[in-house]
């Protein structure tokens, strides 16, 4: 297998030049947090499958039962028609999100943002209100996925770099960090002018020609970046009073990541898309769902007998987002979120996470800590004044020290040019006290040994 790695296969988002002096890791199983790889060596995950995703932790065997159940049943058919779990999902999803209206299923995040494009931009061309308002604003350091479409939303130089040209239409503005405030302001003093200063764009670029607006509710690959409580609430005024459609990115969010079922329900807002992925099934199966209002969903209410307006549905179609399995595995993986309570211990265990990295800054190289339920971040910096981050050689000392120590954490990767130091946690909601100690206590050790502080 170790050969046949090496042979074959070519390996998501890494330089493959290591892998002449060294082993890939190989994991073959899974319990709760913990994964083996094919050495034997357990690791606790920090991180819900490399990409926070299974949220409900490994050897769920009710999904695998439910999953063989239903395909023994029904396994596909397009989604064109309708299957008994995609109805039931669908019903889920609005009883989670009761201001929105109609589900629209396809298989993965990016896929999921390039559907609510579409719908902007058809909607720019069908709807007389909206004629012409095609573009897309997106914000700096934010990621939405790896499609030309999601890429083109992504403001991540890095995760950009020698894949233009991008599709025209879509605008980006400032992130709202306050650890590198693009305004230079101090939280408290400031007027929340991340979100303010938005409007001037706005208004430079032409209110008329812009549609919507995608933004992940906190930040993830980016950094985890959270926003101040009043951003949203000030960005999407904004946004109404323009017309604008705030696209909420869930996919890393929702399902209880942040210690709420959605990320931007720590925020007064309402956004009239909402896409979303991994943690939807737990990553059991590949799902992805966008959720509309009611008045998005009647621009494309058609009259098919009218040849002007014959084709303003919504042409668009995604093969494995008729399978039934996800759909299945997305029940029974809701269920275990609801029956265990696992919103609310994101929620505790966060908190306790949280408390226990800040102590770690005692260490001078830990810059910032920041994060909101399961979702947490370090920043390291050479220098805690000047901000100036470590090297990304020392990123890759430390990340690799850490699994020395037997956990596994992410961290922010060829994303950002000089930025790609923040370590974050994203462990499955199912944590315990003391798999978080565990976690900390290791880092703690990698960074002893990485800065032999
Ligand atoms: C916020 C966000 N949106 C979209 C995506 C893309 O999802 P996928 O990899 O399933 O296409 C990601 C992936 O990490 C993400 O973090």
């Amino acid at each position: 297998m170790v050969d046949g790695d090496k042979n074959c296969l070519w390996h998501h988002l890494k330089p493959h030049k290591c892998f002449e002096t060294q082993e890939q890791m190989i994991i073959v199983e899974g319990q709760g947090l913990v994964v083996t790889d094919i050495r034997g060596k357990k690791y606790l995950d920090a991180t819900s499958g490399g990409v926070w995703s299974v949220i409900v932790g490994y050897g769920r065997e009710s999904i695998a039962r439910a999953v063989y159940d239903q395909m023994k049943k029904m396994p596909y058919f397009a989604g064109v028609y309708g299957t008994i779990p995609a109805i039931k999902f669908a019903q889920k999803l609005l009883e989670k999100l009761p201001n929105h209206d109609k589900v629209y299923f396809s298989n993965s995040g990016s896929e999921a943002n390039e559907k609510a494009f579409k719908l902007v931009r058809q909607a720019s061309r069908i709807s007389p209100e909206r004629k012409g308002k095609y573009r897309i604003m997106y914000r700096d350091r934010d990621y939405h996925g790896t499609t030309f479409g999601a890429m083109s939303a992504t403001g991540q130089a890095q995760r950009k770099q020698d894949f233009g040209p991008f599709l025209e239409g879509f605008l980006e503005f400032p992130h709202c960090t306050c650890y590198r405030c693009p305004y230079e302001k101090t939280y408290g003093s400031c007027n929340i002018e991340c979100a303010r200063k938005v409007e001037d764009i706005i208004l430079k670029e032409g209110p008329d020609t812009i549609g919507a607006m995608i933004v992940e509710p906190i930040t993830a690959g980016g950094g985890i970046l959270k926003p101040v409580k009043e951003y949203y609430p000030v960005l999407h005024e904004i946004c109404r009073k323009y017309d604008i459609w705030m696209i909420m990115d869930e996919v890393v969010c929702g399902f209880g990541r942040t210690g709420k079922f959605w990320g931007h329900e720590h925020y007064n807002v309402d956004p009239e898309i909402i896409t979303m992925a991994k943690g939807l099934a737990s990553s059991y199966e590949a799902l992805s769902a966008v959720v509309v209002k009611q008045k998005i969903y009647d621009i494309f209410l058609n009259d098919p007998a009218d040849p002007d307006t014959r084709l303003n549905f919504f042409r668009d179609i995604s093969t494995y987002g008729g399978c039934t399995a996800p759909m299945t595995a997305a029940l029974e993986s809701t269920r275990i979120i609801e029956d265990e309570n696992l919103v609310e211990n994101s929620r505790v265990m966060g908190a306790y996470l949280l408390e226990k990295l800040n102590e770690l800054k005692k260490y001078e190289v830990v810059g910032d800590v920041r994060g909101q339920g399961l979702f947490c971040g370090i920043e390291y910096v050479q220098d805690r004044k000047t901000k100036t981050p470590v090297t990304e050689a020392q990123m890759a000392m430390l990340m690799g020290n850490l699994i020395g120590e037997g956990v596994i954490a992410g961290r922010t990767n060829t994303s950002f040019h000089g930025l790609n130091n923040i370590m974050n946690f994203a462990p499955s909601l199912i944590i315990t006290r003391e798999q978080v100690d565990t976690i900390v206590s290791a880092v703690a050790k990698a960074i002893e040994k990485t800065f032999k502080q």
